[in-house]
Formats: structure tokens, C-alpha cells, sequence
């Protein structure tokens, strides 16, 4: 497999370089010589500076906040490959921004996600490699191979090396059940799943909890936290049933927009555990966050992928394997 192709490059979008960075450290690789300019008007301007014929290329670019200028880098990004006749296209893409957006809820509404899978393809990606999606079925909005990721075994990893007497693991809403079911598997620890309810967009409210919850330590195990309002339900119902003030949070993707992290730093949070698939927010670096780095899963991935190997031992929620 590797030898159709003239070598592999990393092509670095500019939404999170210090996991483009910590990726080719790991691969030993350098990134690709790029530029990305920014117009007055907003419009994107990229060009590779090495000779991408033949090669087999990784453009990494998260689309986390702003959405819409980073999706729009990397299409552009791809777009440039492809007309620089790179073999093979790979969009690794940790976050992918819209993926809440993947049915209509009611009537007369986009399916964002959808669309979103389009224009990654019609630009000319020939796979997706993307971690924790919102909705596990996105990969079919695609025609294109994909390999979907998740930080489950890190975040497993992770609690194992905490205290874990008295501990239950939550489900923030009945989508992160089957999610929350593994960790708690995984962990041997036993779950409890709120229902949310969302009376208008951006504001949530929990109905009823299944699970009992009284005297117990809460780990909140969710995808994403963007204004922090599902989990601030969440962290007020399980207070409200009896779990003690002691509740950890362990997020994929930290959006943390607007003041999500001021309403989230609140003495009964003990800590908040996310990783590095987009960038903590400017002076987000607070002692009660742990960042767990995904780059090592990506760069294997990557390698894999290059090397024709298969990747699927990466998907189960097994330690030690990169
Ligand atoms: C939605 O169902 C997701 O799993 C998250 O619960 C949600 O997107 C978090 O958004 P927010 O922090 O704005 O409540």
C-alpha cells in the first residue's frame, strides 16, 4: 500500500496547531511547509510550499469554534491538494463541527451534518478520520472510508488512576447512554442516565433521572460541552437526588463557548477532565481541568492508515495501544 504513494505529508490547518505539532512529533515527521493568509474581507488563502504529487496527505483540522471559518479552511485546504495532485486525501478531523445538527427535529430543518459530509467530499477527501462523533451514524453521510475514533480507553485510563469508591458514571442525556454504559463497564462502576429535555435551543432542563444516585460521586461522561447548560441541569439534578458534592466531569470535546467555564467552576465540580481534539479557550487552563491529549491516537491512526494496517484496534476500548 505505502508504495503508491510518494511518502506521507501532514498538512497543519491553522484551528488547532499544538495538536498538528504534538501529532508530527509522535510520527517523527515534519509538517508541511504551508501558508494560510487571511484576507481584509475574511476570505482564506492556503498554499502548499513542498510538492504534494503522489503523496498520500493527512490535513488535520478540527472544525470546534469558529465553526464556519474552520470548516471553510478545510475545504480549502483540500481543494489545494487535490489540484496539487496529492494521491490520497485524508480530513483528519477530531471535532466535526455540525454533527448535532445530523436530523430534523422538526419541520422545515437543515441537516447540517450532512451537508457538512458533502462538501468534505466534493472537495476532494478521499477518508475521514474524526473522534467521538456527536452521532455514530454520520459515517454514512458518507461514501468515503471512515474511521471513527473515540477517547473512551484514555478517559478510562485516566479514572483508573483516581479514586473511584463511591462513584457512579452518569449519562448527561439518554444519546450518551450507550457511551456512558461502556465507561461504566469499563471502569466496573454501575450508571445512572438523566433525561434531558431541550424546551428551546441552547437551554436545557432535566426531567427525570434513571439510576440511583444518593450518596454516591457522580462522573459525568459527555461529548461535548459548548455553553455548558446540559451539564449545569445535570450537576443541579444530581445535587437535587442526593449525589454527593463531589462530581467529575469528563467531556471529549470542550467547546467551553461563552462563559461555559465560569458556570462549570463551582465548588461541587471536582474536576473536569477533557482532551485536546480543539483548543482550550484562551485562560482555560485552570488547576480543576485535565487535558488528556489525543495526538497519540490520531498519529497512530495516521500511521496505520499510510501503512495499510488496519486501525480497528485503535476503535475498541483497550489500553496501551499507541
Ligand atoms: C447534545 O446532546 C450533546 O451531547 C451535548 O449534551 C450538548 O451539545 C452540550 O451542549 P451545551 O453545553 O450547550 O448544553
Amino acid at each position: 500500500m505505502p508504495g503508491r504513494y510518494v511518502g506521507y505529508k501532514l498538512v497543519a490547518g491553522t484551528s488547532n496547531p499544538r495538536l498538528c505539532q504534538a501529532i508530527a512529533e509522535y510520527l517523527r515527521q515534519p509538517l508541511c511547509r504551508w501558508t494560510t493568509k487571511k484576507f481584509t474581507d475574511g476570505e482564506i488563502f492556503v498554499q502548499s510550499e513542498e510538492n504534494l504529487r503522489g503523496a498520500d496527505v493527512f490535513v488535520i483540522q478540527p472544525t470546534g469554534p469558529p465553526v464556519n471559518d474552520n470548516l471553510m479552511e478545510l475545504l480549502i485546504i483540500i481543494d489545494a491538494l487535490k489540484r496539487a495532485s496529492a494521491e490520497r486525501i485524508t480530513a483528519v478531523v477530531p471535532y466535526y463541527g455540525y454533527a448535532r445538527q445530523e436530523k430534523k427535529d422538526a419541520a422545515r430543518e437543515p441537516i447540517t451534518a450532512r451537508l457538512v459530509a458533502d462538501m468534505i467530499e466534493v472537495a476532494g477527501a478521499h477518508r475521514l478520520v474524526t473522534i467521538d462523533l456527536h452521532a455514530g451514524a454520520i459515517q454514512g453521510f458518507f461514501s468515503i472510508p471512515s474511521d471513527h475514533l473515540t477517547a473512551l480507553s484514555m478517559v478510562a485510563d485516566y479514572f483508573r488512576s483516581c479514586d473511584l469508591t463511591e462513584s457512579i458514571v452518569v449519562a448527561p442525556d439518554t444519546g450518551r447512554a450507550k457511551a456512558a454504559e461502556k465507561l461504566a463497564n469499563l471502569l466496573d462502576l454501575p450508571m445512572a442516565v438523566l433525561h434531558k429535555h431541550r424546551p428551546r435551543h441552547q437551554v436545557a432542563e432535566v426531567t427525570h433521572i434513571a439510576g440511583e444516585l444518593k450518596g454516591l460521586r457522580p462522573i459525568i461522561f459527555e461529548d461535548i460541552v459548548s455553553t455548558g447548560g446540559t451539564l449545569v441541569a445535570g450537576i443541579d439534578a444530581l445535587l437535587a437526588n442526593g449525589a454527593q458534592p463531589d462530581i467529575r466531569i469528563a467531556v471529549t470535546h470542550p467547546l467551553l463557548t461563552g462563559n461555559a467555564l465560569e458556570r462549570l467552576t463551582r465548588p461541587e465540580v471536582s474536576e473536569l477532565v477533557v482532551t485536546d481534539t480543539v483548543p482550550l479557550r484562551e485562560g482555560a487552563n485552570i488547576e480543576k481541568i485535565k487535558v488528556l491529549s489525543v495526538a497519540p491516537l490520531l498519529a497512530e491512526a495516521i500511521r496505520r492508515i499510510h501503512h495499510g494496517e488496519s486501525v480497528s484496534a485503535l476503535f475498541e476500548p483497550k489500553p496501551s495501544m499507541y
